[in-house]
């Protein structure tokens, strides 16, 4: 243990082992689960030296994950999820990275493009806040050929199947294959509802036969085949934290009341603090844990790297493999 003034404190480490927020995390201490080098804590201000102290929670090891984010192009035909019930292809397959890393947000089953994975749940949280408007950019392929009337209805925001408006997008033709029976159109959308873009073209009265997310946050696959992926360069980092409104993993406007609540989100917190989010002393044996907007971290080691697969159009059906 370190000194007073040295060292980190003990609830913030345990933050940032992602075991509980620091309020939930003083709690803990305060109630006797915590021990350093074998001995209970009780005192909120201790002090530990994470690189030499051993730190426990109800018996497991508490270890601080340095943060990492990556971009994937998602490739058609895998859905974002860490681990799938039905057992299908998921974006963690084409991952190989040793840091439980999670999807921030999620493309749909046959959406291929920007995927974006971290543990930093500050940042990833504060990306997908809809708050924080960061655009993201599709090129949709439809059935049937965009009119004027069709752009101007997107560009002012058009009435969804559940009765609520989206808000205006920014609209642009592209030129992408030679049909003259498919459009392909630019869309730039803020919100992130569930299945946004195929309902936006549903509105329109068109199917969509293929969608791409081209960017997000300024983030593009350029250089990134389908099914690869590449760690975040530190000023593609700064700008994501910029759009997010965070520096370092803290909200820069956040109290610290606030900060510590958005270390771990609000379901479920104190039991996932316990069991999930602490490590066995050996090895990652416990079933990670899903939850809302930032999904849990993945354990499971990828299969190799496959050739792009071979393109089909979507032809999706609204509810359909998402
Ligand atoms: N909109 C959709 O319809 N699907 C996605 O995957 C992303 C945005």
């Amino acid at each position: 243990m370190k000194k007073p003034s040295e060292g980190t404190r003990l609830q913030k480490f345990m933050s940032q082992a992602g075991i509980a927020s620091r309020r939930h995390a003083e709690e803990m201490i305060t109630r006797g689960e915590v021990r350093v080098n074998g001995q209970v804590v009780t005192e909120l201000g201790t002090r530990i030296d994470p690189a030499r102290d051993k730190v426990t929670v109800s018996g497991k090891r508490a270890i601080a994950e340095r943060h990492v984010y990556f971009l994937l192009n998602k490739p058609r035909g895998c859905v974002t999820t860490r681990s799938d019930p039905e057992k299908r292809k998921t974006v963690m397959d084409f991952l190989n990275v040793d840091e439980r890393i999670y999807p921030i947000g999620r493309l749909d089953f046959n959406t291929e493009g920007v995927l974006l994975l971290t543990n930093d749940g500050a940042l990833a949280n504060g990306l997908m806040h809809p708050k924080r408007e960061v655009k993201k950019t599709y090129h949709v392929k439809v059935h049937g050929l965009f009119t004027p009337d069709d752009l101007v209805k997107l560009k002012e925001g058009i009435t969804l199947d559940d009765g609520i408006k989206t808000a205006p997008a920014e609209v642009m033709l592209v030129a992408r294959g030679t049909s003259d029976r498919n459009g392909w159109l630019q869309i730039t959308i803020h919100e992130g509802r569930n299945r946004q873009v195929h309902r936006m073209m549903e509105a329109i009265g068109h199917e969509v036969l293929r969608l791409e997310r081209v960017s997000y946050a300024g983030l593009t696959t350029e250089g990134v085949a389908p099914g690869k992926f590449r760690p975040l360069l530190p000023p593609e980092l700064a700008k994501l934290r910029r759009a997010a409104g965070v520096a370092q993993g803290v909200p820069e406007r956040a109290g610290k009341k606030a900060r510590a609540e958005q270390a771990i989100p609000e379901r479920g917190r104190s039991e996932r603090a316990k069991s999930e989010r602490t490590r066995p002393e050996r090895g990652r044996t416990e079933r990670p844990r899903e939850h809302g907007r930032f999904e849990a971290p993945n354990t499971e080691r990828p299969r190799p790297e496959r050739a792009r697969p071979e393109r089909r159009p979507e032809r999706s059906k609204p509810g359909r493999r998402r």
